[in-house]
């Protein structure tokens, strides 16, 4: 376990030379100090790809080379932070850790086999998978930083047309990692920053101007379930198990589901859901209108997939525009509404791909719409 005594800031890009310049850097050049990075976005090209093994030179507050490498212990008195700079909460860390080094010296570190959040691309598509397999995908403040940043960077993406949100392993996301709280009680800044994090993190699925499909391809419990409810589409594997048992841990809703359910599944079944926290089956969760699909656990993905594929056909403008309107939709009254699809609707009109729509239609052809 690495614990979190003193607080640093990385400054500026991270360096990533050949490990051969690695070797050449004299050690007596780096200042002493101890920074493990953690979180999935370490450096540009390793988001994706767990490092297993590096070898991290530091010079001042900047990682100055990294390469594989063998093993090393991880000191106890190791000062931790993220690639923002901030302190990690030190129970939340041990799962987390992916690069350290020490002292300045050129050290080694065997690098836990987790990057929190693995992203796939396929042509128009962006698979987000959950990845803490060993716990079921329990959330982690890295978790959902990993999640903010990359749903930061697709909402700014237009060749990204549709997300598809996974987990790696058998399950789809088990909510709060219970044991991390344990090990570790966060102060209140600390909470704060959990609870605002997850918090933007729902609020972005829910905004993100492409459609986002949950393949919810295991438990998914208390966080896990909100996540996927945070979704526009839900196809859910018949092995789940569902639940919001936040009332049975002593623990509060925080992803907006106790201020929506009763909407969405009707007054009676919402207190079942909330104030009981019972599970409930993912062909309740179809009949409710709370998942779009249920199939076996190994058809969820490659269903997602099919179901991204026809989304990304669609006119991203008008897409962008119907789900911003689908998100106001409890919130305006009738005026309001007509105002606003005559809005989107001059919007759409002006558009390139309304030209393309109609030029393939004329043309008995498929439309190929550029978002423009
Ligand atoms: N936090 C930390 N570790 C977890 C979590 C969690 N939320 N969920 C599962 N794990 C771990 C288990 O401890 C176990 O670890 P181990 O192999 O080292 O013993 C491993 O993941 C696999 O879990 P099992 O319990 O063995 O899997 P099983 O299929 O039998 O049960 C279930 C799955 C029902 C999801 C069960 O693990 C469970 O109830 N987990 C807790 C769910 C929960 O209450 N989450 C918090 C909700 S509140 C909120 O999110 C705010």
């Amino acid at each position: 376990m690495v614990s979190a005594r003193r607080s640093a800031r990385m400054t500026g890009l991270l360096a990533l030379p050949a490990f051969a310049a690695l070797l050449a850097v004299p050690p007596a050049t780096a200042q002493e100090r101890t920074i493990a990075l953690v979180g999935g976005q370490l450096l540009d090209g390793y988001e994706a790809n767990p490092i297993h093994h590096a070898t991290v030179l530091i010079e001042g507050n900047r990682i100055v080379a990294v390469g594989p490498a063998s093993e090393i212990e991880i000191p106890s008195d190791a000062e931790v932070i993220d690639t923002r700079g901030k302190t990690m909460m030190p129970g939340m860390v041990d799962a987390h850790v992916h690069i350290m080094i020490l002292d300045g010296r050129r050290g080694t570190l065997s690098v836990p086999a987790e990057v929190p959040l693995l992203v796939e691309a396929e042509g128009p598509v962006r698979i987000l998978r959950l990845n803490r397999p060993h716990r079921l995908n329990a959330v982690s403040l890295p978790m959902y930083e990993a999640l903010e940043a990359e749903l930061e960077r697709i909402g700014a993406d237009l060749e990204t047309r549709v997300v598809i949100l996974t987990g790696s392993g058998r399950g789809f996301c088990s909510g709060a990692d219970l044991k991390a709280h344990r090990d570790h009680e966060a102060s209140l800044a600390e909470r704060h920053a959990y609870i605002d994090t997850s918090q933007r993190v729902y609020r972005a699925l829910q905004t993100l101007p492409q459609p986002v499909v949950a393949a919810v391809n295991g438990h998914a419990i208390g966080a896990g379930c909100e996540l996927a409810l945070s979704c526009d589409f839900v196809i859910v594997a018949e092995e789940a198990r569902l639940r919001m048992p936040e009332v049975a841990l002593g623990t509060f809703i925080g992803g907006g589901t106790a201020y929506t359910l009763r909407r969405r599944v009707g007054h009676a079944r919402a207190p079942e859901l909330i104030l009981l926290g019972r599970y409930f089956t993912p062909e309740e969760a179809g009949a409710w209108g709370l998942a779009n699909q249920v199939l076996p656990a190994d058809e969820a993905l490659p269903a997602a997939r099919e179901l991204a594929a026809r989304l990304a056909r669609n006119a991203p403008i008008s897409m962008r525009l119907a789900k911003r309107l689908l998100d106001r939709a409890e919130s305006v009254d009738a005026d309001e509404a007509l105002r606003l699809e005559a809005e989107a609707l001059l919007t759409c009109m002006a558009s390139e791909d309304w030209r393309e729509g109609l030029e393939a239609f004329a043309r008995n052809r498929d439309p190929v719409y550029r978002g423009a």
